[in-house]
């Protein structure tokens, strides 16, 4: 069975609403997307101008400044809302923002592209958005070395095999290479500014720990918390060692940060 992307719009939209009241609280908020969103406000706060307008984990970074936010989840939408009353929060899309040209001086955006549907109509509306000059972070999913040549052609053949077995399967994210998401910036408009892979110190690890789950492990299996995001024993001393290498290897994320030119 087919799904149309209005239909996994719908669903993403479900799960989002539903998770909205304990997403703050959630272990994937505090394990996993904290680390996304630290390294995202520690790229951004030294670059922006004194009073510039940026989302909500800046307002510590930057205090004073007038802080937007929006998300197509009503759920996700009224949580903001009713826990950070100095954000002005929306509900609305990212391929059709509710702002006039040219009213930002940075637009901050964590562990949310991949889901966007539209993403070439959205990152021009984040241009026409950001005044000239203004900056973009931007942090997603890495499609790293180690998945392009060893991880990912081993994921299709398990995903095969658990199609055929019948199984229910996880949700994977969309990847992106540096050049890929670099080059999808310059054409719509922007001059990339830096770009850095984003992960945990082993031996905890998103990239390689969140493959390793996705290849060997029932994915809606209960974790207990002590074991999130590390490898079993053997495989630790490898990820450190690949780290050290590079963090480039095998990161989970990589953040960009580009100017509107
Ligand atoms: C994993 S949550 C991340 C939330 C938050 N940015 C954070 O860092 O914790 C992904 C969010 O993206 C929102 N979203 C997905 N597609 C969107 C779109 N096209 N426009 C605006 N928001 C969208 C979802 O509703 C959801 O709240």
């Amino acid at each position: 069975m087919h799904t149309t992307p209005g239909g996994r719009r719908a669903r993403d939209d479900r799960h989002f609403d539903r998770w909205a009241a304990r997403y703050d609280r959630s272990l994937t908020q505090s394990l996993l997307f904290g680390p996304v969103q630290r390294s995202v406000v520690a790229a951004v706060a030294p670059r922006l101008p004194p009073g510039a307008r940026v989302l909500d984990r800046l307002r510590t970074a930057l205090p004073g400044a007038a802080l937007f936010g929006l998300d197509r989840s009503s759920g996700m939408t009224e949580a903001a809302r009713h826990l950070r009353s100095y954000l002005r929060i929306e509900r609305g899309t990212a391929e059709s923002l509710p702002h006039p040209d040219g009213c930002f001086d940075a637009v901050v955006t964590t562990v949310s592209f991949h889901h966007w549907t539209d993403k070439v109509a959205a990152v021009a509306e984040v241009r026409r958005v950001l005044r000239p000059g203004g900056l973009l972070v931007l942090s997603v999913p890495y499609d790293n070395p180690l998945r392009r040549s060893v991880v990912n052609p081993l994921l299709s053949f398990v995903t095969w095999r658990r199609r055929r077995a019948g199984m229910r399967l996880g949700f994977v994210e969309y990847r992106f290479t540096a050049r890929e998401v670099c080059r999808f910036l310059t054409d719509a408009g922007f001059a990339v500014v830096s770009v850095s892979p984003n992960d945990y110190a082993p031996p905890r690890t998103v990239g390689l720990w969140v493959d390793w789950q996705n290849l060997t492990f029932n994915p809606f299996a209960r974790l207990a918390r002590e074991d999130l995001f590390l490898l079993p024993r053997p495989w630790r001393r490898l990820a450190l060692a690949l780290m050290r290498l590079s963090p480039w290897t095998a990161a989970g994320e990589v953040a960009v940060v580009a100017r509107a030119s």
